[in-house]
């Protein structure tokens, strides 16, 4: 028999591409594929695209140029382009890239197994049609070697594209139309998880929280197996060994009562909660198609600290969107002040092609939006490491992730507000594991602690409620099996 065919995956941008490439890799191991060491062990090179801003877009077509040498090293061997870029470019790229050998859009994951094969045969093709389908949702049983890249955690996608419309954004044009999945399949690929050791699940969606909400307004809820968000919460809390349940991203304008209550009363709904900002300027925010107004932000957070006073916000910034006076900008900084933002990614404006607010006047200089980023990211760095003085002497409950990055014996885990914990000595501690910690040290990136024993059962599920804030760490892209730095933690929203 002929040698199994190897694949390598690179993946950019948000956890939603990661996931992809996850269930990308189950579902090439199904049609017989073997996961390859690295790229130079690979017949199939599969990159996995972000175009949110225009440096990501631009990293496909330089990786490009550099993957033109892997693929005329040696026979055989084919690359596959996926995610947002492909879905926007389509048959330009295999126009425009001849080493690039097939194309498949957002919602055609399914069709890999069957591109792949055809490349290897000869044979390019481009599939990137949009569907309404609910069969993307439909994969096949996770393989446990594809579910080891993170001990003890899962990602669980419950909705899939956005009909915001934000101006600034290519999201609904690249993921399609919202859709919720049914709840049957979203519990049950949960507790299998569970079962098989997942302590914790993100559950991923473009508006996560919004979740359901067509078919609860239309009445089709129930025919269509969806529910409310915070009702599909309550159920996913009741799953026996799932400790905690984070999600990614919400949109203000989807908390309502029932979700501000669910942090209150599900013991597992971790105290941390990425909810994009984007601006602090009402004018803004209007500009942005956002929705809600820098009032409405802060009453939410107000809402969610009073329901669960240890709850970390962290967020998404936009600065110099086009009309963005030193007045708009001051607004946000200070909101991501007032409502002492644990951490939040921020960056600069990026026109995308086909947005409404690309073709808005105002461009705001580079050298002025550059200097408006380096304030609200010195601002953040200010706000982070006094969150995490304020943690000092906390006990609380880390999910060891591996290795520390502080190098010797050192592990590095999450806590329930999702921040990052170095522990100084983990020995006895596996990636996977639940241990209790003190926090001993507060370092402007990280805290550090002090093991005290492991078992999820010595700490309350979701964390406790005395601890502070916290929220995810910088970086724009990951390769699959390097372990990741902190990856941005939306997916939008
Ligand atoms: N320019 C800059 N930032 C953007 N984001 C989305 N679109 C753009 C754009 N055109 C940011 C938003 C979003 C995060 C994932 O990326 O802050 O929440
Ligand atoms: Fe949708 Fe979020 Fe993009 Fe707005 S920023 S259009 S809510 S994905």
């Amino acid at each position: 028999m002929s040698q199994p065919r190897r694949f390598w995956i690179r993946s950019f941008g948000c956890q939603m591409n990661v996931h992809d490439s996850e269930k990308l890799e189950n579902l090439l191991h199904h049609a017989g594929y073997e996961a390859a060491a690295d790229a130079d062990a690979a017949d199939l090179l599969i990159i996995n695209t972000c175009s949110i801003r225009g440096k990501a877009e631009h990293k496909l077509y330089s990786d490009l140029g550099t993957l033109r040498a892997w693929r005329s090293a040696s026979r055989g061997r084919v690359i596959g382009v996926g995610g947002c870029v492909a879905q926007q470019q389509g048959h330009r790229i295999l126009e425009r890239f001849e080493q690039v050998d097939f194309v498949f859009g957002t919602h055609n994951l399914r069709r890999v197994p069957a591109l792949a094969d055809a490349a290897l045969s000869g044979r390019r093709a481009a599939r990137i049609d949009a569907s309404a389908s609910l069969d993307r949702f439909d994969l096949p049983e996770r393989h446990p070697a594809f579910a080891s890249a993170t001990p003890g955690r899962a990602y669980l996608t419950v909705m899939e594209g956005c009909d915001m419309f934000c101006s600034f954004c290519i999201v609904p044009t690249t993921r399609g139309r919202e859709i919720s999945r049914p709840a049957a399949g979203i519990l049950d690929e949960a507790r299998r998880l569970a079962e098989g050791g997942v302590h914790e699940v993100t559950l991923l969606g473009q508006t996560v929280n919004a979740y359901g909400r067509h078919d609860v307004r239309r009445g089709t809820a129930r025919g269509k197996g969806t529910m409310p968000f915070a009702e599909l919460l309550a159920h996913l809390d009741a799953i026996p060994g799932l400790e905690r349940i984070r999600y990614t991203s919400p949109h203000p304008i989807f908390f309502d009562d029932e979700l501000v209550r669910a942090h209150r009363e599900l013991p597992s709904l971790c105290p941390h909660v990425h909810l994009p900002l984007q601006s602090g300027s009402d004018r803004i925010l209007t500009a942005m198609r956002r929705r809600y107004t820098a009032s409405e932000y802060r009453a939410i957070v107000a809402a969610l600290r009073t329901a669960r006073p240890d709850l970390a916000i962290t967020s998404d910034v936009i600065v110099a969107f086009p009309g963005e006076t030193e007045a708009d900008f001051q607004a946000t900084l200070a909101v991501v002040e007032d409502v002492s933002l644990v951490d939040s990614f921020s960056f600069k404006y990026s026109p995308r092609p086909g947005t409404r607010a690309a073709e808005r006047a105002g461009r705001v200089p580079e050298p002025e939006a550059q200097a408006r980023l380096e304030r609200v990211q010195a601002l953040q760095a200010r706000l982070r490491f006094a969150g995490h003085r304020a943690r000092l002497g906390d006990v609380t409950e880390i999910l060891v992730e591996g290795p520390s990055r502080r190098g010797g014996r050192q592990l590095r885990g999450r806590d329930p507000q999702h921040r990052l914990v170095n522990l100084a000595d983990g020995a006895g501690l596996r990636p996977g594991d639940l241990a209790r910690v003190r926090i001993v040290e507060a370092t402007p990136h990280s805290l550090i602690g002090e093991a005290l024993g492991s078992g999820a059962s010595q700490a309350p599920r979701g964390g406790s409620h005395d601890g502070v804030k916290t929220g995810p760490g910088p970086a724009d892209e990951m390769r699959r099996a390097e372990p990741s730095r902190g990856q941005p933690m939306g997916v939008t929203g």
